[in-house]
């Protein structure tokens, strides 16, 4: 089976490449990416000789067709991803969140090849801390940022080339995700290595907005179900009931870095930040069977710390520019 990744330098990406190499002798990866800001390929070292690398844009429509030709399937990661710079400067998300996975359709399109869509569930927008619902594949969609909206709109093209032209594809919607090899600008990240380097972490708001955190390894295994037995035109949500406060991520990732619970600093809110997500994952579960592997976040996330002491020479030459990125967007202490 010959697969094309976009976006296989990325976080996600690059972890699903090394997961599916690892236990995958059959498959034979493509990776297609741009190598922006957020893609690396380091993050793709202990594989480079068992895969293809493409450097190129999946806007770049000569070049997508020709690599989807020649594949059995493609799996779509790349993405401009992190809210806080589509706050910034919304046009690179338009740009390959929505053209791009516009040039990956017409390709697959033409092809027939078999197409899988990474999504997000912020694109159902948020729930209320108390709100009894969690999101399920009947939430309907109502996206906050210019990320989760150029999400929602790639989203919304898969289904309509499904429907219209009889495109082979799933979709999948997953929570946040933590591990190895992600950007030190999204939050998990972000704190341990403030910690590393001797700065307080930074609780947007009252700190008190809750994520549904998940092991990349197991976003990745759950992708690999669904190629392997999902439903053509079927969405599939992905979760392992992770609910967390920002404020408890942070508690514990300086406990395990042996500071005090509160050495942390509030900082401004996001503009529109969601307050809480949350998935239901019945579906994934019940009919292909899937389980996650990191039922114990906290096990997850010790194990992501410990990844990011050992990695200081994957993470170090990102983290002075990101931070001063933040400090220029004016996020400053608030208490
Ligand atoms: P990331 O930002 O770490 O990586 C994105 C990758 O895409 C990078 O390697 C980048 O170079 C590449 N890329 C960007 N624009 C490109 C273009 N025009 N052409 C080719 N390559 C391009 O993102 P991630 O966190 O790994 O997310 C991957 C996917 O998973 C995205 O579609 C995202 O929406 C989705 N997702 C992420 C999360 C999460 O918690 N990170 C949760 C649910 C869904
Ligand atoms: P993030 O990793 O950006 O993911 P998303 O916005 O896709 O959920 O942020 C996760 C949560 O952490 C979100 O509620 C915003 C918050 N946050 C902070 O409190 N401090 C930070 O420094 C960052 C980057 C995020």
């Amino acid at each position: 089976m010959r697969v094309l990744v976009t976006g296989g330098a990325g976080f996600i990406g690059a972890n699903f490449v090394q997961q599916t190499v690892r236990e995958r002798p059959d498959v034979q990866v493509t990776v297609l990416d741009a190598l922006t800001y957020a893609g690396n390929r380091d993050s793709l070292a202990p594989v480079a000789d068992a895969i293809d690398f493409v450097h190129g844009d999946i806007t770049d429509t000569d070049l997508v067709d020709r690599l989807v030709a020649a594949s059995d399937a493609v799996v779509h990661f790349a993405a401009e991803s992190h809210n806080d710079n589509s706050l910034q400067d919304p046009w690179p998300f338009l740009h390959t969140n929505i053209i791009g996975t516009y040039s990956l359709l017409q390709a697959v399109r033409k092809h027939d090849v078999r197409y899988h869509h990474i999504s997000t569930d912020e694109v159902y927008g948020d729930l209320e801390l108390d709100d009894p619902e969690r999101f399920t594949e009947a939430t309907a969609y109502n996206p906050s940022s210019p990320y989760s909206s150029t999400k929602a709109s790639s989203d919304m093209l898969v289904r309509a080339w499904t429907r219209s032209f009889g495109v082979r594809a799933t979709l999948s919607n997953c929570s946040n995700n933590y591990g190895p090899y992600q950007h030190v600008e999204k939050f998990i990240p972000r704190q341990i290595t403030n910690v590393l380097t001797g700065v307080r972490p930074r609780l947007y708001g009252d700190g008190l907005n809750v994520r549904d955190w998940i092991h990349v390894d197991d976003h990745n295994s759950a992708v690999w179900a669904v190629l392997d037995r999902g439903r053509t035109g079927q969405t599939y949500l992905i979760g392992a009931d992770g609910e967390t406060s920002n404020r408890v991520v942070v508690e514990s990732i300086l406990d395990v870095l042996g500071q005090s619970p509160d050495a942390f600093d509030f900082v401004t809110d996001r503009p529109g930040h969601d307050r809480r997500y949350a998935i239901d994952s019945t579906l994934l579960r019940t009919e292909l069977g899937w389980t996650p592997r990191y039922a114990d976040f906290r096990a997850g996330l010790e194990a992501t710390i410990a990844w990011y002491r050992e990695h200081e020479d994957w993470w170090g030459p990102q983290k002075a520019a990101t931070e001063q990125a933040y400090a220029a967007a004016g996020e400053s202490v608030t208490k």
